[in-house]
């Protein structure tokens, strides 16, 4: 199981008095002391939190590997194919949204995927960059992003975060679309809303390799630093497999 940290809010505490500190390089630094396998950060449109010089200096710095979040603006795909991240995780995005709220919508185009994103998967995949596609577990969605030929998907587990005390069906919807995504040859990745509470369930389904968890770790790191908030959610992810 690979475990990244997602560092945008480290960033957005610093866009709240446009200075230069806590500074989310220096977070991520901390992070992979502390065991985290790669860095995650979402570069979105409106640069509410992480900036292109971050991504850079993330690229020039960190040791492990840099999963960048993005849409489809050109100039995000620019620089994405520019810096070659590790990793390129497809989000959709909307301005007013709080958080990014479902995944990428590939069930509604009677049939045909969104062709700036058929062609953003190219261009990244070009450029040597791992491709991923953050979407729902639905059926029809892990069937079109190996249709797209991406290399994996990221499950979005906010359904399950959000109701997980009430139900165990978001849980199983997740591990039954994990089962069929590495069925038809996809790496299964997971995120959102995770937390120090929930993480082990998702955790502890076989067939996710990898998870993207970012404001519960941020949040905890206020309490007891980076680095301590990042090995608590190791220990726990690690205590969750039998792997
Ligand atoms: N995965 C994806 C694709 C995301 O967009 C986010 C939020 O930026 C996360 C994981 C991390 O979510 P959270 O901050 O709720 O842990």
């Amino acid at each position: 199981m690979r475990f990244f940290v997602n560092v945008d809010h480290v960033a957005t505490v610093r866009q709240a008095r446009r200075t230069d500190e806590p500074d989310p390089v220096a977070a991520a630094i901390g992070c992979e002391r502390a065991g985290a396998d790669g860095i995650t950060v979402h570069l979105r449109e409106d640069r509410r939190h992480i900036q292109d010089q971050d991504v850079e200096r993330l690229c020039a710095t960190i040791s492990t590997m840099l999963n960048l979040e993005l849409a489809t603006a050109d100039d995000i795909v620019a620089l994405a194919t520019r810096l070659r991240p590790h990793q390129a995780t497809f989000v959709p995005e909307r301005r007013e949204e709080v958080t990014t709220e479902g995944g990428l919508d590939l069930t509604s185009a009677k049939g045909h995927p969104d062709p700036r994103l058929v062609e953003a998967v190219e261009a990244v995949r070009q450029a040597g960059v791992r491709a991923s596609l953050f979407i729902d577990p639905d059926s029809t969605a892990i069937e079109r992003s190996a249709a797209l030929g991406v290399d994996a998907i990221e499950l979005h587990t906010g359904e399950y975060a959000n109701h997980y005390r009430d139900s165990d069906a978001p849980l199983a919807r997740l591990a039954e679309a994990a089962r069929q995504a590495r069925g038809a040859g996809l790496a299964v990745h997971a995120g959102h809303g995770l937390t120090y509470h929930n993480v082990q369930a998702v955790a502890a389904i076989p067939e996710i390799e990898e998870l993207n968890i970012g404001h519960s770790i941020v949040s905890r790191s206020i309490l007891v630093g980076i680095e301590g908030a990042v090995s608590e959610m190791r220990a726990l992810i690690a205590a969750a497999r039998v792997d």
